[in-house]
C-alpha cells in the first residue's frame, strides 16, 4: 500500500490534491466527483486506512472550490462508510463493513463481496502445513545461534541455489540473499541501484506494487509499452506455442541507450497483468543488446512456476551472469510464507546485503526452514495447483466471451490474471461502481504511469468457477450501469512520471 500520509496518520491538503489529480471533469456535480475519487483512492490503497483527511475549509481552499462542495463530498463518504463520523476530530478513512470483510486476501466474504483486486491463492494446503511442522523439528539445532542472519539461513540459500542449477543456471549459495518476499527484494535492489536522479525502466503495464516502490524510491520511471495484441482474440483455445506479441526489444534497448536508466524491472515469465511470456529468442537479444548500455536487468520471476501452457521458460540469468533475479514462494506455495530471494553475482549481492541491513536484520527462522523444505520438493504441490488454475482460466475466458462480448482479451500463457481491453476509457469508473455490485476491482491505471490503461481491467482467475460466474455477471451489471449513464465515465489522472523514449 502506498502510504501517502505522514507518520501521524494525516493527509495534508496539498498531498490529497496531488492524489486527486484531475478529479473535477465536470461530468457530474463537483461534490459527487470529489467523493468518487476519494472513494477510489481508499479502495485501491493509495490512501491508507485510518488516515485523517484535511479539514473541509483547508481542502476547499487548496482545491479552489466552495466549502459546501467539500462538506457534501465528506457527508456522502460518511454515509457510504468510507469516512469516520467522529465528533470534533478530523474525518478518518475507513472501509464500509461489506468491503472490509473482503480485505483478507483470497477471502470471499459471507455476504458475497468478491475480491478481484488481489491475484493470489490460498496455501497449497497440506504441503505448506507439513513444511512448518518439519521446520519446528529442525528449529532446536538453530536455537543456540543468535537468530540474526542477514543473508538467510544456509539450508534455504543452498536449496534456492540448487533450484536455479536444476533450471539450467549454475548457482552457488553465495549468490543468494533470502528476503521477506519479492517486494522486499525489489526494495533492496532499488535502495542499492536506483534513487533520486536515477531512472528505472519498466515494461508497461506492470505490477502496481513495483511501480509504487519505484516511485517511492525517488527514481523516475521509464515505461516502455508492451506491444498491443494484433486483432481481438475471442477464442479461448488459442494456445499456439510462441504465439503472441511478446516484448518490443528494440524500444527497450533504445530507451536504455537514450535515457540511461540505472536498472530495468521486468516480468518476463507470465507477466503481471498480461500473462505474457518472453521467448528465448527475445531473452537472448535483450541480454545481448542491453550489455553495453549500463542498465542492470532485474527480472521478477515470482510467477515463473505458474506455467499453465507448459512453456518451460529459461530463467533470464541463463543468458548472462549480470542479470539480477528476484524470486518468491508467494504464488507457487503461499504468500503467507513471506519468503523470497535475490540471485546476483557475489559483488552485487554484497551491496544488496548492506542495503538490506538498513531495513531489517534478517528473516524469521521457522519460515525459512519451512521454505527450504518446500523448495527442495518444489514440484510436489504444483501439479494440482496448475490443473485447477487451467480450469479457472478456461472458465473465466468462456464467461468473458459469453457475457462481455464487447471486451477483448489476451489469452494468458500462465500467471493468475487476464488483461481485458474495454470498449471505452471506463476502468476507473467501473472500479468505483464495483462495490455496489459486490466486487472489489483494481482499475487499469494502477498498472501504469501517467494515467494510462483507462481502457483496461485486470481480472484474476484465482476464484473457484462458481464465484467467477458471480463475478462476471456482476461485471456485466456494472458495465450495463455505465453504458446507461456514460457521464459516470471519467479519467483519474496520476501525475506524469516520465516520457517514453
Ligand atoms: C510480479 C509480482 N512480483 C511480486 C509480487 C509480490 O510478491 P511477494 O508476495 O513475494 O512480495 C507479486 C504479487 O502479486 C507479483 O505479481
Amino acid at each position: 500500500m502506498l502510504s501517502s500520509s505522514n507518520p501521524s496518520g494525516s493527509l495534508s491538503p496539498a498531498s490529497l490534491a496531488r492524489l486527486l489529480g484531475a478529479w473535477n471533469t465536470g461530468a457530474a456535480a463537483a461534490y459527487r466527483e470529489l467523493a468518487d475519487v476519494v472513494r477510489l483512492l481508499v479502495l485501491d490503497g493509495r490512501i491508507a486506512l485510518d488516515v485523517a483527511l484535511p479539514s473541509e475549509r483547508a481542502l476547499a481552499e487548496t482545491l479552489g472550490v466552495s466549502r459546501t462542495t467539500v462538506t457534501a463530498a465528506y457527508t456522502g463518504l460518511r454515509e457510504q462508510g468510507f469516512l469516520s463520523s467522529g465528533q470534533g476530530s478530523r474525518a478518518r478513512t475507513r472501509l464500509p463493513h461489506r468491503v472490509a470483510v473482503a480485505q483478507a486476501p483470497g477471502l470471499v466474504a459471507p455476504d458475497g463481496v468478491l475480491d478481484l483486486a488481489y491475484a493470489s491463492l490460498p496455501a497449497t494446503g497440506e504441503v505448506v502445513h507439513r513444511a512448518f511442522a518439519d521446520a519446528l523439528t529442525e528449529l532446536p539445532a538453530l536455537l543456540p545461534g543468535f537468530g540474526y542472519d542477514s543473508l538467510g539461513v544456509p539450508v534455504l540459500r543452498e536449496a534456492i541455489a540448487a533450484h536455479y542449477t536444476e533450471a539450467g543456471v549454475p548457482t552457488s549459495a553465495s549468490q543468494i540473499l533470502v528476503t521477506s518476499g519479492a517486494q522486499h527484494a525489489l526494495n533492496i535492489i532499488l535502495g542499492t541501484l536506483a534513487g533520486r536522479q536515477r531512472k528505472v525502466l519498466v515494461d508497461h503495464p506492470s505490477y502496481p506494487n513495483a511501480l509504487d516502490a519505484i516511485r517511492a524510491s525517488g527514481s523516475r520511471t521509464v515505461p516502455v509499452p508492451l506491444p498491443a495484441v494484433p486483432g481481438t482474440r475471442r477464442t479461448p483455445g488459442n494456445t499456439a506455442p510462441g504465439s503472441g506479441p511478446g516484448w518490443d526489444i528494440d524500444a527497450m534497448v533504445s530507451a536504455m541507450r537514450q535515457q540511461r536508466p540505472a536498472m530495468a524491472y521486468l516480468v518476463p515469465d507470465f507477466h503481471n497483468p498480461t500473462g505474457r511470456v518472453m521467448s528465448d529468442l527475445q531473452r537472448r537479444r535483450l541480454v545481448r543488446e542491453a550489455a553495453g548500455t549500463g542498465t542492470v536487468l532485474v527480472v521478477d520471476e515470482t510467477l515463473r512456476a505458474l506455467d499453465l501452457d507448459g512453456v518451460g521458460t529459461t530463467p533470464l540469468a541463463a543468458f548472462s551472469p549480470a542479470v539480477v533475479s528476484i524470486g518468491s514462494l508467494s504464488k507457487s506455495h503461499w504468500a503467507g510464507l513471506r519468503t523470497g530471494w535475490i540471485r546476483a553475482d557475489e559483488g552485487l549481492l554484497a551491496r544488496f546485503v548492506a542495503t538490506r541491513t538498513t531495513m531489517d536484520l534478517g528473516g524469521p527462522i521457522v519460515e525459512q526452514l519451512a521454505a527450504a523444505r518446500l523448495i527442495r520438493d518444489f514440484a510436489e504441490p504444483l501439479g494440482a495447483r496448475l490443473d485447477a488454475l487451467r480450469g479457472h482460466r478456461e472458465t473465466l475466458l468462456r464467461l468473458l466471451a459469453e457475457h462481455l462480448p464487447e471486451w477483448s482479451f489476451e489469452r494468458p500463457r500462465g500467471g493468475l490474471t487476464v488483461w481485458c481491453k474495454l470498449p471505452s476509457a471506463s476502468s476507473t469508473a467501473l472500479s468505483v461502481l464495483a462495490p455496489e455490485f459486490g466486487l472489489r476491482l483494481a482499475a487499469g491505471p494502477r498498472f501504469g504511469v501517467g494515467g494510462s490503461f483507462e481502457h483496461f481491467l485486470r481480472v484474476p482467475f484465482t476464484l473457484p468457477p462458481e464465484q467467477l460466474t458471480t463475478a462476471v455477471l456482476a461485471l456485466r451489471a456494472a458495465q450495463d450501469r455505465l453504458d446507461a449513464a456514460p457521464q459516470l465515465r471519467r479519467t483519474l489522472k496520476e501525475p506524469e512520471v516520465a516520457a517514453i523514449a
